[in-house]
């Protein structure tokens, strides 16, 4: 398992809030240097900040809209042309939409699509053929729990999750003659942005089973440098999983929407 990351180089998306501010400040405290890409650079520049002063590392800051078209070509030419090679990958931006199918705008579960799946295909294409090149990396995809099982109210949202986790386990089989390691994390509800983004009131149950961000984070990294392909953190998360593995399909999409319905 690699436990130091000095030297190395981890590009974290979605590091302007939420789980990916404390992914880069793991992977900071584990000596990484980083590149935090998002939208909103003033909060970015705040997380480069607080992180280098506390931990010493060099922080690079790249604003990008990741669910541009071309968006995933364009950040790898800049960190190319920057003479910067990615070890780690952390494929977390991302964000869900609440509500019925029907009523939800196509432009925006459209480009939620364009970030949650093709650029994190396409980010994942781009720097694990380096990384394969160089025998040593890792990549880091957020998915959710909701990837395993349909979720109503959350219905693409939680779909392109299944993409993620199906993605990123198969992924991992096909480099396993080599030393890059692709992970998935599937948390459960975390508090961060997620539920104001989406357009949702915490239900009964988010209130109940909701983790804090840092330990979200540092179970996903871990597990990540032990070169796991899976991991959901949290035992409430762990017991949700599987028992909607042990139910039939058509009443876990039934048990979903309770869920998420119920205030
Ligand atoms: N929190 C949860 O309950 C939960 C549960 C399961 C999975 N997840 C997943 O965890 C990941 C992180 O979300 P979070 O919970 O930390 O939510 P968050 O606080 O809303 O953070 C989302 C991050 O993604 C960035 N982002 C959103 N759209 C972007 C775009 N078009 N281009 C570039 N960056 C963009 C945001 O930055 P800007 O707005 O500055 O661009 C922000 O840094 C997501 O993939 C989410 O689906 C979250």
């Amino acid at each position: 398992m690699t436990t130091n990351l000095k030297g190395k180089t981890a590009l974290v998306t979605g590091a302007s809030s939420g789980l990916g501010v404390d992914f880069a400040r793991e992977l900071a405290q584990l000596g990484a240097n980083l590149i935090l890409v998002a939208r909103r650079e003033d909060m970015l520049r705040t997380v480069a900040s607080d992180i280098t002063k506390q931990f010493g590392v060099t922080v690079d800051v790249i604003t990008q809209d990741l669910s541009e078209k071309d968006a995933p070509q364009r950040l790898y030419d800049q960190i190319k042309a920057g003479g910067k090679q990615v070890d780690v990958l952390v494929n977390n931006a991302g964000f869900g939409l609440f509500g019925e199918f029907v009523d939800l705008d196509w432009q925006r579960e459209r480009n939620m699509l364009e970030l949650d799946i093709i650029t994190l295909v396409h980010l994942t294409k781009l720097f694990v053929g380096d990384m394969v090149g160089r025998n040593f990396g890792h990549v880091l995809h957020v998915a959710s729990i909701g990837a395993y099982q349909p979720s109503p109210l959350y219905a693409s949202y939680s779909a392109a999750k299944s993409f993620v986790l199906n993605f990123g386990e198969a992924l991992n089989y096909e480099l396993k003659a080599t030393k890059v390691r692709s992970t998935v994390i599937s948390p459960g509800i975390t508090a961060t942005e997620f539920l104001k983004v989406a357009g949702q009131q915490a239900t009964l149950y988010q209130r109940m089973t909701m983790m804090q961000s840092p330990d979200v984070a540092r179970i996903g990294i871990k597990a990540m440098l032990k070169g796991r392909s899976s991991i959901v953190p949290g035992l409430l998360n762990t017991v949700t999983i599987w028992s909607n593995r042990l139910m039939p399909r058509r009443m876990s999409a039934a048990v979903g929407y309770r869920l998420m319905k119920t205030a």
